[in-house]
């Protein structure tokens, strides 16, 4: 098995995905680039700005479009392209291929595929990189929703319809949710959907209709200030307040404090450059770990799960 690696970048976040490999002790010229794919060798736990990994990379020579298809067919089920170079020749190579279509999901009804999905791309018109060990199941793990384009004020509800699709695991009905950096109240409208009682803080004031959902209380005013022992019980924090990283580390650490047992999810903010550093003080933070969302922008966001350690 080759031990060629490929982590995919998601969009506009190629730089980055090389400054954590680098992080991670790649040296930069050990890595091979081909559009938002780096090639290394060897594997890495993953990277926050991957979208993908290509595990066991291979090198296919091949002689025609037949060729391509008979060796690609012979690695593996279902493929997904990664679009690059050589695109009239890769047209006719898909047309021979069992291609996995992207599809919009349905929430709360999805789940995500456990079928392995295999993703190549042509980086000369006689040499494919192929991959059949990919870590996401949907193509390139670009998740994308049936939104609702009706109801919720901001497209920002769709980070926490992502999140718990990877994960599996949402607000019950009847769970305390705190959201704070409400407004105008996407994650509330969200959380009260799923019959959660929710206790939504923000300085703006939230949408009429979200307010006026069953089971939300709506508190004007700054999240830093609202005292976490106020609260009997709280099942999970949230939040998408814009703010400092280091502000909402220490923001979390007074919630985790009172609330170990607590599910939370929350939006790191990055203004100018990737704080590395406060990245990687979040995910010291024992159970926890950081994903970055197909619908974040220049952000990530922190997922600490009280019952276990799940992976995004
Ligand atoms: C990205 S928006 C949140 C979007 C929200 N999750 C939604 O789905 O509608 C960030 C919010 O943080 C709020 N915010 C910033 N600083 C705050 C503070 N100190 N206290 C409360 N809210 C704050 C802003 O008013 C803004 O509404």
């Amino acid at each position: 098995m080759s031990h060629l690696h490929g982590y995919l970048a998601f969009p506009g976040f190629l730089d980055e995905l090389k400054e954590e490999l680098k992080f991670g002790g790649i040296k930069p010229k050990k890595m091979e680039i081909h559009g938002n794919l780096i090639l290394v060798d060897g594997q890495k736990k993953k990277p926050v700005w991957a979208m993908n990994i290509w595990g066991s990379v291979e090198r296919l020579k091949i002689e025609s479009v037949a060729d391509a298809i008979r060796k690609l067919k012979a690695m593996g089920l279902r493929w997904s392209h990664m679009p690059y170079l050589h695109h009239r020749r890769v047209e006719l190579i898909l047309k021979g291929l069992n291609v996995a279509a992207s599809k919009a999901f349905h929430f709360p009804e999805d789940q995500l595929p456990t079928k392995a999905l295999g993703s190549f791309v042509m980086i000369a018109p006689d040499e494919i990189l192929a991959s059949s060990h990919c870590s996401q199941t949907i193509p390139h793990g670009e998740m994308t929703f049936k939104e609702d384009k009706s109801v919720p004020p901001t497209r920002a509800y769709l980070k926490l319809w992502e999140i718990f699709t990877r994960l599996g695991v949402k607000p019950k009905s009847g769970d305390d949710c705190i959201d704070l950096g409400s407004c105008p109240g996407g994650w509330t409208w969200v959380l009260a959907k799923l019959g959660a009682q929710v206790v939504s803080i923000d300085r703006s004031e939230i949408d009429s209709k979200v307010l006026a959902m069953k089971g939300v209380r709506f508190i004007q005013g700054n999240a830093f200030s609202l005292d976490p022992t106020q609260f009997e019980k709280m099942d999970w924090v949230f939040s998408d307040v814009i703010c400092e990283p280091q502000k909402l580390l220490e923001l979390v650490q007074k919630w985790l404090a009172q609330f170990p047992n607590a599910n939370f999810i929350c939006s790191v903010k990055f203004k100018g450059d990737t704080d590395f550093r406060v990245m990687n003080a979040f995910i010291r933070i024992p159970g926890s770990s950081l994903v970055h969302l197909n619908c974040n922008k220049h952000e990530v966001t922190w997922v600490r799960l009280a019952a276990q350690a799940i992976e995004p």
